[in-house]
C-alpha cells in the first residue's frame, strides 16, 4: 500500500481538534446518563477508535458491545437502506440504554436500518452518537442525538475511516484527492 500522503488532499479535522471535541461528548453523555445503566454499542469497523477514545471520556461506568452489518451491494457507497447483521452482539439490550456509536453518518441508510432492527428488541432508550455528519448526503431521515463534526461532502479517511481497508490508523481524519476519488469504490 502506498504512503498516506499520496490520497491526502487535506486535514480536515485534526489530532487535536478530535480530542477536544470527544472530551466534551464524553462529559456530556455522562451528565445525561447520570445514574443510569449504559451500553454503548459499536458498529465495526469505522467506529473502533472513536468508541475507545469516547469510553475514556465516560465517567459513569458503562458496557460495551460490538456489531457488524454489511449492505447489500456491498462496496457501494450509496446504499439502499438494506443491511444485513454480519456479527451480532453478544449481549441482550432489552431494558437497557443504548447508544449507537457510529464513525460516520452519510445518506443515513446504515444507521436508519440498525435502529430499526435493534428497536424490534426493546431496548429501554435508544440514541446515535456519531463522530461525523454529512448531512448533505442524506437520503434517510435519523435522528442524531451527539454529533461530533458536520463536514462538507468530501471523502473522508483516517481515525477510523478507510480507503479500501487502510489508513483506519492514522489520528487525523484527512480528505481524500478528488484525483484519487476514482481509484476507491467506497468513495466514488
Ligand atoms: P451511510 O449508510 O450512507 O450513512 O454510510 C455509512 C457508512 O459508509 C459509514 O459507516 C462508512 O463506512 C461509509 N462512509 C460514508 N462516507 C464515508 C467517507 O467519507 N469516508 C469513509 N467511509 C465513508
Ligand atoms: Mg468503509
Amino acid at each position: 500500500m502506498n504512503d498516506y500522503q499520496e490520497y491526502l488532499e487535506e486535514i480536515l479535522i485534526s489530532e487535536q481538534q478530535l480530542r477536544d471535541r470527544i472530551r466534551a461528548l464524553g462529559e456530556e453523555i455522562s451528565a445525561d446518563y447520570a445514574g443510569e445503566d449504559l451500553l454503548l454499542i459499536c458498529i465495526l469497523r469505522g467506529g473502533v477508535l472513536f468508541l475507545t477514545d469516547l469510553m475514556r471520556e465516560i465517567t459513569l461506568p458503562h458496557s460495551i458491545d460490538f456489531m457488524a452489518v454489511s449492505s447489500y451491494g456491498a462496496g457501494v457507497r450509496q446504499s439502499k437502506g438494506l443491511v444485513r447483521i454480519t456479527l451480532d452482539l453478544t449481549t441482550s439490550i432489552a431494558d437497557r440504554n443504548v447508544l449507537l456509536v457510529e464513525d460516520i453518518i452519510d445518506s443515513g441508510n446504515t444507521i436508519a436500518s440498525v435502529l430499526e432492527l435493534l428497536n424490534v428488541r426493546r431496548p429501554k432508550s435508544l440514541k446515535v452518537c456519531t463522530l461525523l455528519d454529512k448531512p448533505e448526503r442524506r437520503e434517510s431521515e435519523v435522528p442524531i442525538d451527539y454529533r461530533g463534526f458536520e463536514i462538507p461532502n468530501k471523502f473522508v479517511f483516517g481515525y477510523g475511516l478507510d480507503l479500501d481497508g487502510y489508513y483506519r490508523n492514522l489520528p487525523f481524519i484527512g480528505v481524500l484527492r478528488p484525483d484519487k476519488v476514482s481509484e476507491f469504490a467506497d468513495a466514488s
